[in-house]
């Protein structure tokens, strides 16, 4: 009897049928068997937050989840967000303030600033600096980050785009 599960979930708005093992993690799963590199593997323990997509809406670490949590479910990756030529209003503020250097973090940085700005669109600095609190940046961007995400905050002040 095959060990292999199919599973049936929808990425970025794409519904995929894929087989895989009972061990395969949602990270792998994306990266490897989608071809999603976007999504980050740092610690594969968690603690990170390079990894994270959003389930069903909400923010999640994808080394914690197997792939076959993910059947039935809709998975939003980074590359949902935006294009190179057509980025997302909260990339544009992390461009416009140097929000990234090496970029490694940026992935789960961007995933987790989605989640947070939906369940607090006018986001204060407090809650912007708490709900980053679980994404690490290797090359200490913070301050960087905080004010893009401030400025994605503003602007969805001045108009729900963000
Ligand atoms: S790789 Fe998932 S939290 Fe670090
Ligand atoms: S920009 Fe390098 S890890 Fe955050």
């Amino acid at each position: 009897m095959s060990k292999h599960r199919t599973i049936k979930a929808t990425v970025n708005g794409i519904a995929y049928e894929r087989s895989v093992e009972p061990r395969l993690l949602l990270s792998d799963f994306l990266r490897q068997t989608l071809g999603l590199t976007g999504t980050h593997v740092g610690c594969e323990h968690g603690v990170c937050g390079a990894c994270t997509v959003l389930i069903d809406g909400d923010s999640a670490r994808a080394c914690l989840y197997f792939a076959v949590q993910a059947d039935g479910r809709h998975i939003e990756t980074v590359e949902g967000l935006g294009t190179i030529d057509d980025l997302s209003p909260l990339q544009q503020e992390f461009r416009e303030h140097h929000a990234l250097q090496c970029g490694f973090c940026t992935p789960g940085m961007l995933m987790t600033c989605v989640d947070l700005l939906k369940k607090y669109p006018l986001a204060s600095d407090a809650e912007i600096r708490d709900g980053l609190s679980g994404n690490l940046c290797r090359c200490t961007g913070y301050e960087h980050i905080v004010r893009a995400v401030r400025a994605a905050a503003a602007r969805r002040g001045r108009k729900d785009d963000g």
